[in-house]
């Protein structure tokens, strides 16, 4: 979600920068090319499950319309978060945006490289909240299937990648300073999971949100510089060659105190398994 937010966010980062040493505020960091935040330049060859979610009705026609990330799951199958594909960002439930698609194998935004594929359905979690964050997933549904190449396996309950410590990196086309300067393309950071003491000390509950350790963990660095930022919710963190979460929320972007938080995917994995009995999916228009 950069629209809705990201007034605010650069407000807030732009007084931050001025009166705080942050690496944010680092020159060496401003470049368009230095970030997710505090990431480098990364190619959709080496990780073509890494998509974009796109409208140019919506978000306008340069950088292809692109708006959120997503991951490729299964080969009709993608994955994103909640707040992409809520009223918010695209303007009314269910689906108001007529052209959303799904852009795969394209590393450069102003480029018609890959494929632009069309959606064929949605599914947006009902329980997501709004106030904590909780739940942020969403899944969308090809109108075509990709190759198989595509397809990131999912870390389920268990998973060592899913413990403290272990090296993870996060992608997307978002903002790569906290200050509005979003990719044109794909960019990644390194970070490590962080203990659910630490995402809890550092999110007991505020404007931003709550963290809950069942449904979501948070990744960064002890220095901060390296995290994700607006632009980047619903797109992958990988860890051990597995998807482990979502892009879903933070204070700021690459703060020390205030790591990225994400959607657990072994959790969203359990969400998914009840959908079926749930509400029904929403038909785009195609
Ligand atoms: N909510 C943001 C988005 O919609 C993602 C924010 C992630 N922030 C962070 N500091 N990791 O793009």
């Amino acid at each position: 979600m950069r629209h809705a937010r990201a007034r605010v966010l650069t407000t807030s980062l732009a007084v931050l920068a001025a009166v705080a040493v942050s690496p944010l505020a680092s020159p060496s960091r401003a470049a368009a090319d230095d970030g997710v935040v505090g990431g480098q330049q990364v190619s959709v060859g080496d990780s073509p499950w890494a998509v974009a979610l796109s409208s140019r009705d919506r978000f306008g026609g340069s950088r292809s319309g692109q708006f959120c990330g997503g991951v490729v799951v299964d080969r009709s199958t993608v994955l994103t978060a909640a707040h992409c594909l809520g009223p918010d960002v695209i303007g009314g439930p269910g689906g108001t945006v007529r052209d959303l698609k799904v852009i795969a194998g394209r590393d450069d935004l102003e480029s018609t490289a890959g494929a632009e594929i069309p959606v064929r359905s949605m599914w947006v979690n009902p329980d997501y909240d709004e106030r904590t964050n909780a739940g942020d997933v969403a899944v969308i549904t090809l109108s075509t299937a990709l190759p198989a190449g595509y397809v990131i396996p999912m870390a389920d309950e268990g998973d060592p990648a899913y413990r403290p410590g272990t090296g993870a990196a996060v992608y997307g086309w978002g903002d790569t300073t906290g200050a509005g300067d979003y990719a044109r393309t794909l960019h990644a950071a390194r970070v490590q999971v962080l203990a659910d003491s630490a995402c809890e000390r550092a999110y007991p509950g505020g404007p931003e949100g709550t963290y809950q350790s069942d449904s979501m963990l948070c990744a960064g660095v002890p220095e901060g510089g390296k995290d994700a930022c607006q632009g980047d919710s619903g797109g992958p963190l990988v860890a051990q060659g597995k998807l482990i979460g979502l892009v879903s929320w933070g204070s700021g972007c690459g703060r020390p105190e205030s790591p990225g938080v994400y959607t657990r995917v072994s959790d969203a994995l359990r969400v998914l398994e009840q959908r079926t009995s749930r509400l029904p999916s929403v038909s785009e228009g195609a």
